[in-house]
């Protein structure tokens, strides 16, 4: 499904290099988790994905499905099938976040060539959606992320992902300051997408999460490389060590 090889990225105007070389696949219906100190570049791998400004991609290829993905525009990147949920989602003030549901679903239904959702269909699914995250009707009608909470805007981030149905999906620490039923709602959100044809990428610092959604693979991401892959297994080594050993062990390699 996603396929990065060697991937070296650098700050646009300081040239500063973030990404040193990150090779990484995800296979279709897999699940995949990238931990990794403060500042290691996961955000910043997850934004060249997704085609944010600002980043030099100076080696190294990422393709989705075999599509290269740095070729593409964002939005081209998002009919394609990638998704991100940020770490920090932004808000959108003068644009409700049912109009922007619906533009946004119907735009990539658009572009792959499929009839756009009727009103009353599209209002159906969003509600149903929207209630299995525990987000009210009441958010719904509100700006984009305008005046939610934290755990709030995780959670409409992850409705976002529902409503999109993307075949890529990469989550940036979104279970970070969500509460305990809160992460419980979102990792059934993300269980019930799991498809022989939908993969994804979850960042985050904590297990806890990987208790929920269990992945296939787990990396470590340090000073901009992924330099241990491994089962679930790892993540608690981390949880109980931190990444002193793991990083101590692949120096010494
Ligand atoms: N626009 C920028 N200007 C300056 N430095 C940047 C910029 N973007 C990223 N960096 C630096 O790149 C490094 C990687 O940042 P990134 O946000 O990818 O880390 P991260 O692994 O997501 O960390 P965290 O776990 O704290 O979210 C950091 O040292 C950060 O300061
Ligand atoms: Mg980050």
């Amino acid at each position: 499904m996603l396929q990065i090889n060697n991937l070296h990225v650098a700050l646009e105007d300081e040239g500063k290099q973030i990404l040193k070389g990150v090779t990484l696949t995800v296979p279709a219906g897999q699940v995949h988790a990238i931990m990794g100190p403060n500042g290691s570049g996961k955000s910043t791998l997850s934004y060249v994905l997704s085609g944010r400004d600002g980043y030099e991609v100076t080696e190294g290829q990422a393709t989705l499905e075999g599509h290269d993905l740095l070729e593409m525009e964002p939005e081209e990147r998002a009919a394609a099938g990638l998704f991100l949920a940020f770490q920090y989602p932004v808000e959108i003030p003068g644009v409700g976040n049912m109009t922007f549901l619906r533009t946004a679903v119907n735009a990539q239904r658009k572009a792959r060539g499929e009839e756009e959702l009727s009103a009353g269909e599209f209002l159906k699914l969003v509600r149903e959606r929207a209630k299995a995250l525990d987000i009210d009707a009441e958010m719904l009608k509100r700006p984009v992320n305008v005046g939610f909470s934290g755990g709030e805007k995780k959670r409409n981030e992850i409705l976002q992902m529902a409503m999109l149905e993307p075949r890529m999906c990469i989550l940036d620490e979104t279970d970070s300051g969500l509460d305990v039923d809160a992460m419980r709602l979102v990792a059934q959100g993300v269980n019930a997408l799991r498809a022989p044809d939908r993969s994804f990428l979850v960042i985050t610092h904590y297990q806890r999460l990987l208790d929920h959604i269990v992945p296939d693979v787990v990396h470590i991401m340090f000073d901009g490389r992924i330099v241990k892959s491994g089962g679930p297994e790892l993540a608690l080594e981390v949880e109980q060590n931190g990444y002193a050993d793991i990083l101590a062990e692949v120096a010494d390699a």
